[in-house]
């Protein structure tokens, strides 16, 4: 408790989770204080192009969006944390509303609807065509400042501070710079939330923003916190290639195409011209995220590497049309094809896949509690098992603000009644050791990021799993004394590299995103849970 009896509660991070957090502990009596380790702006939300899924529609039906969920999820979502979620997604999404986010409206005053892979009804809101994330971001920013939420930015989480069995603050580094050291400060408080995002940066291509290296998911493991399925890693199917294809026309930074524009009906094509993804699933270019994914990898294979393309050609009748239609509906992913001297409305796009969300994370009851007393997760950094094996699209806007709106009222709750309940935690899985490679080159991010794109990336087997294994054991027991926001943040990528192949190595069977190319069988059934019939 502080000096005026409010009870203390630290939020890492500004995302939607964390915002949404901040905003009702505070409502609640709490006195708050959110840190980031950037500004306040630059979470990984403000990327979010497509939208925020929710039952909005009087046709549209909360069973169905739970089946959509739990069937992308492949089956072992946990179906008691998905009705939470789509429950409540309608009542967080009008919260929105009444907090300044204006969702894109038809000439009647309705919203538009969006569809995007895997869900049975178009149920997508979005805001600024494709600039979801961004609305979002600006209106909840603009309302926490003007709230009694005490804001600490360029303060990263070092550690969590653990007294008692408890979580009782956080080590910061504060202000670290190129050539400024940080320094070094502790914050006690009555309980933390986790709203840290999560760790695009593992992998040598992602659409995550270089903040999402996994500080959170770290920092809990260090604590002793339970965390689970960091096998899960989805890689979103269409990203504007960064890497320069044969014919040379795709410089620039690899950049996200909403699924957005296959749900309007753009195809993805080969190098022929053909429409592939139907060799994968009867959906196509609608199939479950990871499905598609994979259909692309595979593709681009067959054509040594060369990316795939998109095609959204057969938009509108006219090219005029088509040129007004996608400026207008995706004007931020418009700018970039254009910044990359290409015209979408005439030719189809060169993508590949990247790295995009992670399943897996600090394992988290229905209120964002985590095995830890006094300590939470909310966002990308939880486990709350919604997503199961794969993330169906537009539902992590969704489960930011819904959990994030929990938790912000359970811990006040927590800190009014004293308790300080905790998640359940299972038994951790006995996973041995591997044996450190002998000949490990000096570690760098670059390194590991390629490592884990190679080895541990959207298609696995032992052998590539168990070589990253042993590097990586090899680069953790090299020693290194952090110092700068980079280095800890090195540390923080390594040890989350090391569960996430770890985790995968132990679940022998793909199933969703984890896919094994040395299993025997088809997909099969996760070791804890069965699979869920949808
Ligand atoms: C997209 O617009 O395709 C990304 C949204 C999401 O990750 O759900």
């Amino acid at each position: 408790m502080t000096a005026s009896g409010a009870p203390h509660a630290i939020v890492v991070g500004s995302g939607i989770a964390g915002l949404l957090t901040a905003l009702h502990a505070v409502q609640h009596g709490c006195r708050v204080t959110l840190v980031t380790k950037d500004v306040l702006e630059h979470a990984n939300t403000r990327f979010a192009q497509g939208g925020i899924a929710g039952v909005m529609f009087d046709d549209d039906r909360a069973e169905d969006h739970v089946r959509d969920t739990l069937v992308a999820g492949a089956g072992i979502g946990d179906e008691a944390a998905v009705r939470v979620l789509v429950d409540e997604g309608p009542d967080r999404i009008r919260e929105l509303i009444a907090l300044g986010v204006a969702f894109d409206r038809d000439a009647s005053g309705g919203f538009v609807k969006g569809l995007e892979a895997a869900h049975s009804y178009p149920r997508i809101l979005h805001a600024g065509g494709d600039a979801t994330g961004t609305v979002i971001e600006k209106a909840l920013v603009s309302r926490l400042r003007a709230s009694a939420v005490e804001v600490v930015e360029h303060a990263f989480l070092v550690d969590l501070v653990v007294a008692a069995g408890r979580v009782r603050g956080v080590e910061l580094l504060v202000g670290d710079a190129p050539g400024v050291p940080g320094r070094h400060e502790t914050i006690v408080a009555d309980a933390v939330v986790l709203a840290t995002g999560g760790a695009g940066e593992l992998y040598a291509h992602t659409t995550n923003p270089p903040v999402a290296t996994g500080d959170g998911i770290a920092a809990a493991l260090r604590a002793g916190a339970d965390v689970r399925d960091l096998e899960f890693f989805q890689f979103h199917p269409t990203v504007l290639t960064g890497r320069a294809d044969a014919a040379g026309t795709a410089a620039g930074a690899p950049f996200l195409v909403s699924e957005a524009v296959r749900g309007e009906g753009a195809t993805l094509i080969d190098e022929h011209g053909r429409r592939f993804t139907f060799d994968a699933h009867p959906d196509g270019e609608l199939a479950p995220r990871d499905v598609v994914a994979r259909a692309i990898a595979h593709q681009m294979e067959l054509q040594d590497e060369r990316p795939v393309l998109l095609d959204a050609t057969g938009l509108r009748p006219t090219e005029a049309e088509r040129r007004a239609f996608l400026a207008h509906r995706f004007p931020t992913i418009d700018a970039a094809v254009r910044e990359r001297g290409l015209d979408w409305a005439r030719e189809p796009i060169p993508v590949t896949t990247a790295a995009h969300f992670l399943m897996g994370g600090v394992t988290t009851d229905l209120f964002g509690r985590s095995s830890l007393p006094g300590l939470y997760a909310v966002g990308e950094v939880a486990r709350t098992g919604v997503h199961g094996a794969n993330r169906l699209a537009s539902n992590s806007l969704l489960e930011g603000a819904v959990f994030g709106a929990r938790a912000g009222d359970a811990v006040a709750a927590d800190a009014a009644s004293g308790a300080w309940p905790a998640a359940s935690a299972p038994a951790p899985a006995d996973i041995p050791a591997p044996a450190p490679a002998a000949d490990a080159p000096a570690f760098s991010r670059h390194a590991l990021q390629e490592l884990m794109w190679e080895d541990a990336g959207l298609v696995r087997d032992e052998a590539g799993l168990g070589h990253a294994a042993s590097l990586i054991a090899s680069w953790r027991a090299q020693p290194r004394t952090p110092r700068t926001e980079r280095d800890f943040e090195d540390e923080n990528l390594l040890l989350v590299a090391e569960r996430a192949v770890a985790a995968a190595r132990a679940r022998r069977g793909s199933v969703g995103a984890h896919y094994r190319s040395d299993d025997a069988g088809a997909v099969a059934a996760a070791p804890e849970k069965e699979a869920v019939a949808c």
